[in-house]
């Protein structure tokens, strides 16, 4: 049996409500997601909250709960978004699910029972913000520079670690030889080489586990600690297949934010191989976004939320500026401004108006809709672009094609040929709906409301003209 093809995205904290950097991630994984059910294939999107840890249990003493009611409160703001956007989850993964810490026990259990952990002082800064141990090199003016505002903490217990150090040979000979046992990539190219750099100038053993931190999954075998909240988090790609009974492991691709990709490019791979388990295929790692040139910020008031993008774009119209912005290699700024123009001239003016042409002419003329069974077939060229993440190339190809469909009606001016031509200006209408249906089939991923609309009134019989599909909007959010 074929093995469903295993996409996630990073588990989120629920110390705060999903942004536009969450709706980024698992957007672009739902895209990926279809685009394998466009080649017949089945599919299984992983998303879910990262529940424990000293940041939620501080999220949930600031907003007078208890960390478990607080977090089935902010669970939900991720869990009920999704669908909004039209992102098909097949699975949403809680930390604070029982079976996932039956699970990550077991895990973590093996490991010990393997030899791969020892018990030491931790002495060290700690970064909250980012649940994790900072090095000197971490430091930017003696602050964490993702969490310049929060001084790291000074910390010293008594821990277990995972010796990691001692699996460095084995990542660094699995990430460049493709025929080692526990081979794995991480993409982009740029980022594989800078964890590679870094994985080369070595690497100290992991603390695994706190003393001191109560909102936690107890050790097996010292109840007296509780494991770090981020090697139980990994753990969840592996648990939830078990809690449903699905053949998925190892996962085809964990997509996930820069910042967090030596957690899952590293650690995760190490703590894999030292329980005996197979490594996920790929680690794709995006850049962020900047929001008007800054970093986005709760105390800048510059945060944006998915249900404003999807109030005033639609759900189908969010999905395609997240795509079509997406950082891929470097940072990419965004902000309301430059998702209204994006939005309007690429959407309202543009595929929006290119398809209402092409259907106005078809309908006025009579023409009966092309069956659909005509038109799927895509080139390899387009599924490679999607496995290697190129959105801009699919999108400009993409718009070479919808400038030569305006340039095609331009041009043949069909509503003049039929006046003299009549069978001629047919030929010519039936061609354009063809394209424009193509063009539908490769935009499908990204819009998949929308790209069926399309297909119902360019298959029917005449051919349909119905309301706008992207609407036109004015500036300010
Ligand atoms: N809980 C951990 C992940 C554990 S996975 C086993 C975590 N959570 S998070 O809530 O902070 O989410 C981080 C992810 O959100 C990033 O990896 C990225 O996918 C997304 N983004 C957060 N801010 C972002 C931007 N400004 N831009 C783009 N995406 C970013 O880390």
């Amino acid at each position: 049996m074929v093995k469903p093809f295993f996409i996630t995205t990073p588990i989120y904290y629920v110390n705060d409500v999903p942004h536009i950097g969450h709706t980024l991630t698992t957007v672009v994984a739902d895209i990926i997601a279809r685009s394998h059910k466009l080649r017949g294939e089945e599919v299984f999107l992983l998303t879910g909250t990262d529940e424990h840890g000293a940041k939620v249990a501080e999220a949930a003493k600031n907003d007078g709960l208890s960390p478990q009611a607080y977090t089935d409160k902010v669970t939900k703001t991720f869990s009920e978004i999704w669908p909004k956007l039209g992102i098909q989850v097949d699975y949403f993964i809680r930390t604070t699910n029982p079976d996932h810490v039956r699970i990550a026990q077991a895990f973590l259990q093996k490991l010990y029972d393997q030899g791969a952990m020892y018990k030491d002082w931790y002495r060290g800064l700690y970064c909250i913000g980012c649940e994790k141990f900072l090095t000197q090199d971490d430091l930017t003016d003696g602050v964490c520079p993702f969490h310049p505002n929060r001084k790291p903490e000074k910390q010293k217990e008594e821990n277990y670690f995972f010796k990691l150090k001692s699996f460095i040979p084995t990542l660094i000979d699995a990430l460049t030889d493709e025929h080692h046992p526990h081979h794995y990539d991480i993409l982009p190219l740029s980022k594989k080489n800078e964890v590679l750099s870094k994985l080369k100038l070595g690497v100290s053993d992991l603390s695994i586990s706190r003393q001191k931190v109560e909102w936690g999954i107890p050790l097996p075998w010292d109840s007296g600690q509780t494991c770090y909240v981020w090697v139980e988090a990994l753990m969840n790609y592996y648990s939830a297949p078990q809690i449903i009974g699905k053949e998925l492991w190892p996962a085809d691709v964990h997509l996930v934010g820069k910042e967090i990709l030596w957690f899952h490019s590293v650690i995760w791979p190490a703590l894999l191989i030292a329980a005996d388990l197979p490594v996920p295929k790929t680690i794709f790692a995006h850049s962020f976004y900047m929001i008007d040139g800054q970093k986005m910020s709760k105390s800048l008031g510059n945060v944006i939320a998915p249900q404003k993008l999807i109030e005033k774009f639609g759900a189908d119209g969010t999905r395609y500026l997240l795509a079509q912005s997406f950082p891929y290699e470097n940072d990419s700024n965004v902000g309301w401004g430059a998702f209204t123009k994006t939005y309007n001239a690429d959407l309202a003016n543009g595929w929006g108006n290119v398809v209402q042409r092409v259907s106005k002419l078809a309908h006025d003329a009579d023409i009966a809709g092309k069956k659909t069974s005509e038109v799927i077939t895509l080139y390899q060229e387009y599924y490679n672009a999607m496995d290697t993440f190129r959105f801009h190339d699919i999108l400009s190809h993409v718009w070479v094609n919808i400038a030569e469909v305006d340039r095609l009606i331009d041009q043949n001016k069909p509503w003049e040929l039929a006046k003299v031509d009549p069978k001629k200006a047919r030929v010519v209408l039936e061609d354009l709906i063809m394209r424009v249906l193509r063009i539908n089939t490769h935009l499908k991923p990204f819009m998949p409301e929308t790209s069926k609309e399309i297909e119902r009134r360019l298959t029917s019989s005449p051919v349909e003209v119905g309301p706008p599909l992207f609407p036109r909007v004015t500036e300010q959010p």
